[in-house]
């Protein structure tokens, strides 16, 4: 059976168990982008996600705060355009250059690992779980006891692109409580709460079948700080277990926990129309 929620179907099995059948996985995929045109120039914070090197926004972070240079200048400007043939740009004093193949992974984040690339405490990344041949990170974040769809790539603009909230790309979670979660509880989440950063948009929530009350399946498209854990915490539940069943169309259907595996040509596109590329 399939639930239909909003602009996406996600099978039942998939909210229930997290783990449905396995799937035979197409090749992964690797995207040539466009060469340049010699004479084309581009604005610089497109350029340096374009080099993988990060979103836009923290392009303009690095721009602002005179990390960048280009051709021995460093350049604080954000409108500044380079042409990516001809300059040569910099980054804390390291040449950046532009990423063609562009890499594409889905992974099923385990507990216990964090979202960050390196931690100066020492505690396990999800970087320690990714064996790719070019450097990707990770698109967004998942809190550490967070399980499930963890996206990451080498391709800035994609990344941007999908975390923009403008196109509320919708990402759904079972969520596990310690007691019985309440209807009225259940009403007022999908209307939307008041959190100490504003309220949520409506949220589709179900109580999921076999859950005993205590298992509750939600979409969200915002992608605030610890918000499903939030949302439950508002009305005083302990969260005992947070997965992501989905993220957009991609859900951890045959990967296991802990594993890793390249995006299909398919699935690629099928993000790529959620923000409207
Ligand atoms: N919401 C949370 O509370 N935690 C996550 O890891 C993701 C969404």
């Amino acid at each position: 059976m399939l639930l239909v929620y909003n602009r996406f179907r996600i099978s039942e099995q998939a909210f229930r168990t997290g783990v449905v059948s396995p799937r035979f996985m197409f090749l992964g995929v690797m995207k040539r982008s466009r060469k340049p045109e010699p004479q084309e120039t581009i604005r610089i914070n497109r350029y340096l996600s374009m080099c993988g090197l990060s979103s836009r926004r923290k392009a303009d972070w690095l721009i602002q705060n005179g990390k960048v240079e280009v051709n021995g200048q460093i350049i604080t400007e954000l409108g500044t355009k380079i042409n990516p043939t001809l300059d040569k740009v910099y980054v804390d004093g390291n040449q950046v250059t532009r990423v063609y193949d562009f890499l594409y992974l889905v992974m099923n984040k385990p507990k216990d690992t964090i979202t960050t690339l390196s931690d100066e405490r020492g505690r396990k990344t999800v970087m320690s779980q990714v064996h790719a041949r070019q450097r990707v990170y990770p698109i967004g974040r998942l809190d550490r006891n967070t399980t499930g769809v963890l996206l990451l790539t080498n391709d800035g603009e994609f990344a941007n692109h999908l975390m923009h909230p403008k196109h509320e790309v919708q990402k759904s979670y079972r969520v596990t409580c310690e007691t019985v979660v309440q209807r009225q509880h259940i009403e007022q989440l999908r209307r939307g709460i008041r959190l100490q950063d504003g309220e949520t948009a409506p949220a589709v929530v179900h109580v999921l079948p076999g859950g005993k009350g205590k298992e509750i399946g939600i979409i969200v498209h915002e992608g605030r700080n610890r918000q499903v854990r939030r949302m439950f915490e508002h009305f005083g539940y302990t969260v005992r277990k947070l997965d992501r069943v989905a993220y957009g169309p991609i859900t951890t259907d045959g990967l296991a926990r802990g594993k890793t595996r390249p995006l299909t040509k398919r699935e690629v596109q099928k993000l790529k129309l959620l923000t409207g590329d």
